[in-house]
């Protein structure tokens, strides 16, 4: 009954496959110049050599330094030459930085040592953690050991109790010029988490691979994705005593891999250098967490997330295929009628003519009325993001007419990335054909950038960025258009959504159940399409060839088709597939390669266009959301979690994504909700908006080849919808004082149980449910065609309490970690409040803006000791640098509760309602008194259902603004 839609276009499958290209009539890049020599991981590759039967090192001449010591590594035996040529003389520089960080650097000693490179990252790139000026081995939470028998290798301990956290003894350290290797044994059944940006279990498990080189691959479940966050945390549980928790970081960003295997890890990487920081996790009090594992790491290693403007925690909706302005001011008027909220409308490529960034599609997206159109969202309080894809077009420079102004004054200047063969400009392959990349390492990179974007903005009123294809990627393999520039714009090597006959008639698994009869006309339709596309092939096929591991050369680096292959999820592992090649270079001093830079694009881009923003907005957090991101991007950008796909797995995994993306220090992250790649279907849709409202950020999108899904095309997503966004809304202070808490200490926003409840080690791995903050649990349906869901109360038996959301009744009858069964009809998604929160509220509208007019209400929720607390940050909700701000903070204890207020911002709303559940006894009146007035109760309603208590009319208090004033409030009895 709800998908009418999707039987509309089922009725008519081909007709509208074949109807729904808008494309124009390019010539074709033909597959062959895709295709890349198929390669066999070396995971998989038993012929290749075992790294760990390299002889290792041998450390001298260790000088003592006030934090830490140096010592020279010198190769122990011949060259093994295991994956690159080896470096016989290296440095090693431990320093213990802080009480909580030590760094442990191996560098190799010369600049150049028989030709080799020596590639250090560089703190411009990357923040480099210092020592603090005071720490040393005597304050440290952490001891290095080492030994030289029977070759260099050393321990991490933790210095309160001696607990190894991390030690290569055993085994060698391997150090070429294309392959390092460090090799650490772990407890058995070690329980680790991090390495971002992975699609798989939130716990790690010891048989997996983690892999790392930016690619163009969305849902690339266990494989290399687009971000490199070389950071794990671990927890240790010690049978009933406290829980322990410590972190590496490995500041490195050449391609890589961390091998999780039996009571090992392997760190391997393609080059650079060892730079490992080891975080105790400890506090003060000496004991360890994994929360404070991560604040560590984000305040002291990679720098904490950028503070967001308040409207960006509104829903935000886009798809691949908005085709002109009448069907987007269609979808602005779909969500006002069904009365859901809608904060920001977004743009993919349909805005751009033939795909160019910057340019404007004259027929369907024309500048002016484009232009109007986006102040008419303004004028109602809504926002306005384009999409910009990280390729340049290059024009065709024989066609006056194909002029492209962004791309020539860039060449102007010198700012794309360079092929090494011809000293050109490099060129691949992107959305509008033949394409050059920016090179940031020219420092007027920054120059074009931001004028390009601010010319942008003089005609498209935009409010923030969202940077595409930032990994970088290139459909081609190698700089495929040089010399032939005179075909652009040539179409992509493959068959795109929308183009003839790739209609796509996947569902999400259940919907043979709950649509049966849709079900089965797509697969039909399916079926069609197959015999139309085997019969009539759009495309020839690629021919691939096979090539076995290339072995090292004294003397030389091979860039493109390393000796160690890294298990790149790109078909056929090679490098040089689906991204800009590894030869490239850049035009600092050093022509640095591409095979070093590769995996900083994304950060590099979403740096310059932070900048760009701070130029277009003076004074104003920039928004930008980047596809790619390495460690530190946090501080800069947001990110969503790339192309999934519509189905209950996607979904699922979104959750543990999230948990990575928290721990990597981007919290501002979500996932396309109701699924990107394939037909969503109501269910699925119905429940994926729920969950991802409990996301910091909330968009739904979609691909062009699939049926719509705003979030009012069917009533039951209509429904679930306005309920999970009417409690997203009256949280939003509540997640924008998270934020502030994320950006001024490193705190985490979503997080996992096993983070809040420690000590129970039977949470250590679960992910279908999570919290948001510390107080609020969410335990969202995860599987198709049921009205229930399953979930445990953390703390439940040793003295937690939780309350429902909705109805403020208490959990009762429940065991320690008994999954209970809770009722979850499609509409409804379960939220519960930890007992000890107190929640600052408003009144949920339909923006962002009128939201932040509304009134406030106080939710307590009591502990087992009948007390509570909690904060609420204000400020302007735009300024990187407010003029004024305001902490209030709450606290409840023996029947009173009192604010605290600091800092001069004037929030105008009242506060209209304090509600506290868990109260047990009616009491029989109440005292309030407001910056030191007696307040008049008579006026207050106070009533007590269900063990709450509910104080109403506080209006007539304040007016002036509900936190002009300290407050205290005593229940009588
Ligand atoms: C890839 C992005 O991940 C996706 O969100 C976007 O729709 C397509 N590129 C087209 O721009």
């Amino acid at each position: 009954m709800y998908s009418t839609l999707a039987l509309t276009l089922l009725a008519m499958p081909l007709a509208f496959a074949q109807s729904s290209t808008t494309n124009p009539p390019l010539s074709t890049l033909l597959p062959q110049i895709d295709a890349a020599p198929s390669l066999t991981p070396t995971i998989y590759d038993n012929s290749a050599p075992d790294p760990q039967r390299c002889p290792g090192y041998k450390a001298s001449g260790l000088t003592n330094t006030s934090s830490g010591f140096t010592a020279d590594l010198t190769i122990a035996g011949a060259d093994c030459a295991a994956f690159g040529n080896d470096i016989a003389d290296l440095v090693l520089e431990v320093v213990y930085q802080t009480k909580e960080r030590l760094n442990l650097k191996v560098y190799p000693k010369y600049l150049s040592e028989s030709n080799i490179t020596r590639y250090t990252l560089s703190p411009d790139l990357v923040p480099q953690p210092q020592w603090d000026g005071k720490t040393s081995a005597s304050s440290s939470d952490l001891t290095l050991k080492w030994s030289n028998d029977p070759s260099f290798q050393f321990e991490v301990s933790r210095s309160s109790d001696g607990e190894v956290l991390f030690s290569t003894y055993g085994n060698v350290m391997v150090y070429e010029d294309q392959f390092i290797e460090i090799k650490t044994s772990m407890v058995k059944n070690y329980t680790i988490y991090g390495l971002a940006e992975n699609a798989h279990d939130f716990l790690l498990g010891d048989n997996y691979t983690q892999t790392f080189y930016a690619v163009d691959a969305g849902n690339s479940i266990d494989y290399n994705s687009y971000g490199t966050h070389p950071f794990y945390q671990e927890t240790r549980y010690h049978n009933g005593a406290p829980t322990t928790s410590h972190g590496v970081y490995a500041r490195n960003a050449h391609g890589q891999e961390w091998l999780l295997r039996d009571e090992s890890v392997t760190y391997r990487t393609l080059g650079g250098s060892f730079d490992m920081y080891f975080l105790s996790g400890q506090k003060s009090d000496g004991s360890s967490s994994a929360l404070q594992t991560i604040t560590q790491y984000q305040t002291g290693c990679v720098g904490t997330p950028a503070m967001q403007q308040f409207w960006t925690y509104g829903f935000h909706q886009l798809r691949w295929g908005y085709q002109n302005i009448s069907i987007m001011e269609g979808v602005v008027q779909g969500y006002k009628d069904a009365n859901i909220p809608l904060e920001c409308l977004w743009n993919d490529l349909d805005i751009y003519d033939n795909y160019q960034d910057f340019t404007d599609a004259s027929l369907t997206f024309p500048a002016g009325p484009f232009r109007a159109w986006i102040e008419s969202l303004h004028a109602n309080n809504m926002y306005y993001v384009p999409i910009i894809d990280s390729n340049i077009y290059v024009p065709d420079p024989n066609n006056a007419s194909d002029a492209y102004p962004p791309y020539s004054r860039g060449a102007a200047l010198g700012t794309y990335i360079r092929d090494p063969s011809t000293g050109q400009f490099y060129i691949g392959d992107g959305w509008p054909g033949f394409s050059v990349w920016a090179d940031w390492l020219v420092p007027t990179s920054q120059q074009w950038w931001t004028n390009e974007t601010s010319s942008y903005h003089e005609i498209i009123p935009f409010d923030g960025i969202w940077i595409d294809l930032s990994e970088a990627s290139s459909f081609c393999v190698g700089s495929c258009g040089n010399g032939r520039t005179t075909e652009n714009p040539v179409h992509p090597p493959f068959t795109l959504p929308g183009d003839v006959l790739t209609f796509d008639y996947n569902y999400p698994e259940g919907f043979n159940v709950s649509n049966a009869t849709e079900a089965s006309l797509a697969a039909s339709a399916a079926s069609s399409q197959a015999s139309a596309v085997s019969a009539n092939p759009p495309l020839p096929a690629a021919t691939t060839t096979t090539q076995g591991r290339t072995t090292p050369t004294p003397g030389v680096r091979n860039l493109d088709f390393p000796p160690y292959v890294i298990n790149n999820v790109q078909a056929g592992h090679a490098l040089v597939k689906g991204a800009i090649a590894p030869t490239a270079t850049h035009n600092d001093p050093s022509n640095t390669t591409e095979y070093e830079m590769h995996n900083l694009f994304g950060l590099q881009i979403s740096n310059a266009t932070y900048n760009a923003l701070l130029e277009i907005f003076p004074g104003r957090r920039p928004f930008t959301v980047g596809r790619s991101t390495f460690a530190s991007s946090g501080r800069t950008t947001s990110h969503w979690g790339g192309d999934n796909t519509s189905t209950w797995g996607s979904m699922f995994l979104s959750i543990s994504q999230a948990f990575t993306m928290m721990m990597a220090g981007i919290p501002m992250f979500g996932a396309d909700t109701c699924g990107f790649a394939h037909n969503t279907d109501y269910e699925l849709c119905s429940r994926w908006m729920e969950l991802s409202a409990f996301f910091p950020f909330y968009r739904n999108h979609n691909v062009k080849a699939a049926i719509s899904q705003e979030a009012y095309r069917w009533s039951s997503v209509a429904e679930a919808s306005r309920r999970a966004m009417s409690v997203r809304y009256s949280l939003l202070n509540y997640m924008y004082t998270l934020f502030y808490h994320a950006h001024t200490s490193g705190d985490t926003v979503m997080r996992a149980l096993a983070w809040e409840f420690p000590e129970d080690q039977t949470l250590a791995g679960t992910y279908a449910q999570f919290l948001l903050g510390p107080s609020l649990l969410v335990t969202p349906v995860l599987e198709p065609n049921v009205d229930y869901v399953k979930g445990v109360f953390p703390g439940i038996g040793q003295g937690t309490r939780w309350y429902d959301w909705y109805t403020l009744d208490e959990v009762t009858g429940v065991q320690p970690q008994e999954n209970v069964t809770m009722s979850a009809p499609l509409e409804h998604i379960n939220v519960h409040v930890r007992g000890g929160a107190i929640l600052p509220l408003q009144e949920p509208t339909l923006t962002t803006t009128a939201t932040r007019n509304s009134s406030y209400s106080i939710l307590v929720a009591l502990d087992g000791q009948g007390a509570a607390s909690g904060d609420l940050y204000l400020d302007d909700g735009y300024s990187l640098v407010p003029n004024a701000t305001k902490i209030v903070t709450f606290s409840y204890s023996d029947s009173c509760l009192k604010t605290s207020i600091n800092g001069t911002y004037h929030s105008t709303p009242p506060l209209a309602n304090i509600t506290i559940a868990g109260v047990g006894k009616a009491p029989c009146g109440l005292s309030l008194t407001i910056a030191g007035q007696e307040c008049e109760v008579g006026a207050v309603v106070l009533s007590h259902l269900n063990e709450t208590v509910s104080i109403t009319g506080l209006e007539a208090f304040t007016g002036e603004g509900a936190w002009q004033g300290e407050m205290e409030l005593i229940l009588q009895y």
